[in-house]
């Protein structure tokens, strides 16, 4: 037997201010689509911006439902859309946003395990790391790739 250990690098910023111009612009347009989130049950307003290579920036917000697994995460909703109007167009970065209460959280919102799959089928496809910046108001983090979030990536099907 052989015990094993993995690490794993992020970055933590105490403000939006501290990121590079590019990141926090994408950080801006992850809380400006909480404004669009559909969360009449959770009130859990979260958004989700992707910036594409070429600089495009494509947003999405949580979207519920009455009937609950019928809505999906903001995350998702970005990815999706990003997917589906621009298939062959590379998503460098990610970044999420959540507010409670009408305040921006203060710890940051860490996305679900699905969401981290969906980031991951991505990141696989077009073969370049998907940075993920996750924004609270206390701070921000940042992850370089998918792989720091979802370590064991399943790839196994060739
Ligand atoms: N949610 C997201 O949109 N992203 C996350 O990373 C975590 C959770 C949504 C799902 C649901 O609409 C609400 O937040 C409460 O879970």
């Amino acid at each position: 037997m052989t015990q094993k250990e993995i690490s794993i690098t992020y970055r933590e910023y105490g403000n939006i201010s501290e990121l590079g111009p590019e990141d926090r612009l994408l950080a801006e347009a992850a809380i400006e689509a909480t404004d669009r989130s559909y969360s009449p049950y959770s009130k859990f307003r979260v958004g989700a911006a992707v910036r594409l290579s070429g600089g495009k920036i494509v947003c999405g917000s949580n979207q519920e439902n009455i009937a609950y697994p019928s809505g999906l995460c903001a995350e998702r909703t970005a990815m999706f859309y990003a997917g589906a109007a621009f298939p062959d167009t590379c998503m460098e970065a990610i970044a999420i946003a959540a507010v409670q209460n009408g305040e921006l959280c203060s710890t940051p919102a860490s996305p679900c395990g699905a969401c981290r799959q969906v980031m991951a089928e991505y990141q696989t496809k077009t073969k370049k790391a998907m940075r993920i910046i996750l924004v609270g108001a206390a701070k921000i983090l940042v992850f370089d790739k998918v792989d720091d979030l979802l370590p064991f990536i399943f790839d196994s099907l060739k």
